[in-house]
């Protein structure tokens, strides 16, 4: 039987890519047959950086087709979209009365946008406050995500923590979990891989694209024959999210005994990326062909995720004291 209630979710903000994969979404796939599972497009959290209707509306459908295409099941997981359920923006009210300025201002996320533009907007600073809504609003125990997202998660346990000190039992605490081997997966750059450094391997991008993305992973400039440390390179850290552990092993010896150039161990990586994707692609196709369907699917998941919502924000405006 599945007991704990997971719940995890992707801003719509641009093209996935093999760190949003490995970092989040396999987690999700792998968990559905454990966990009863609530997975959503936080589409409400992507206002913070896009308003371009168009763009956003595209994503959110993206990011739809990318989910079920890397094997959500939407007849194990619940999959709908953050704005369908709006109750969980009127729970990000009741917590910013009790949130503070300064705790919120050390959230590295805040403290990120804050260096990169002078003038963040309300909606950015209130970021993790609306996460927290998402994730209590729906009684969550656990919650998937990279490990960039894990200071996110604590901010709802303090939240939640605040909110039953000053109103009373009203929510549990969730856990976050992440995967410690592929907490963060490395970009082009060697940097964390993300759509905001442009570093990124798309995982639905064409062959051509992917190929341009992989060429473009940054290594010193040791020549063929000679011996490398695989520790120490970027291509080898991404070999492992595809190889098994035997074919790992006698690349890592290719590494250190020399004769492996880095354009070598490009081209397999190439091999084993487009192979890993390739029954995923044909799943997006599939359901790209009919996007009623997909829009169907996020409606249906809406409706569950409002029953749990409506019920729980019922006991919190109780709690509040606005029930009369
Ligand atoms: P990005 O940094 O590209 O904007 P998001 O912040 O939208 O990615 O992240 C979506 C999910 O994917 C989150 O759970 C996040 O922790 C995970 N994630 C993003 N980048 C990586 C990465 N390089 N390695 C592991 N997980 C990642
Ligand atoms: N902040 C998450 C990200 O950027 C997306 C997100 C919004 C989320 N609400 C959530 C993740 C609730 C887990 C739970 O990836």
């Amino acid at each position: 039987m599945k007991i704990k209630r997971l719940l995890s979710g992707i801003q719509p903000s641009g093209t996935i890519h093999i760190g949003n994969y490995f970092g989040a979404i396999k987690q999700f796939v792998d968990m559905q047959d454990n966990y009863d599972s609530t997975i959503f497009i936080a589409d409400l959290h992507a206002i913070t950086t896009i308003q371009n209707k168009d763009e956003l509306s595209t994503n959110i459908i993206n990011v739809a087709l990318d989910y079920l295409a890397c094997g959500l099941d939407p007849n194990k997981v619940c999959l709908f979209k953050q704005s369908d359920v709006p109750e969980v923006t009127e729970l990000t009210w009741y917590f910013n009365c009790i949130t503070t300025m300064p705790f919120l201002e050390r959230a590295t996320s805040y403290k990120d946008a804050h260096m990169k533009a002078k003038e963040v907007n309300v909606g950015l600073f209130d970021y993790p406050v609306l996460m927290a809504a998402d994730i209590l609003i729906q009684d969550a125990d656990i919650v998937p995500v990279g490990a960039d997202q894990k200071q996110h998660v604590e901010y709802s346990r303090d939240i939640a923590q605040k909110f039953n000190n000053i109103y009373g039992d009203t929510f549990k605490l969730p856990e976050p979990l992440i995967l410690k081997h592929v907490a963060i997966v490395p970009g082009v750059d060697g940097r964390k891989m993300s759509k905001s450094y442009k570093n990124t391997i798309p995982l639905f991008g064409t062959d051509d694209e992917i190929k341009k993305a992989v060429m473009k992973i940054v290594t010193d400039s040791k020549m063929p024959e000679e011996p490398k440390n695989p520790d120490d390179c970027n291509i080898f850290t991404l070999h492992k999210l595809f190889l098994k552990e035997d074919e790992l092993n006698s690349l890592r010896e290719r590494y250190t005994k020399g004769g492996l150039g880095y354009k070598e161990s490009k081209d397999m990586l190439l091999v084993e990326i487009i192979d890993f994707i390739k029954p995923m692609r044909d799943k997006r196709e599939m359901y790209a062909k009919d996007l009623d369907k997909v829009r169907e699917i996020l409606k249906e998941g809406a409706k569950k995720a409002k029953i749990v919502a409506l019920k729980k924000i019922q006991i919190i405006r109780d709690n509040v004291g606005i029930n009369i």
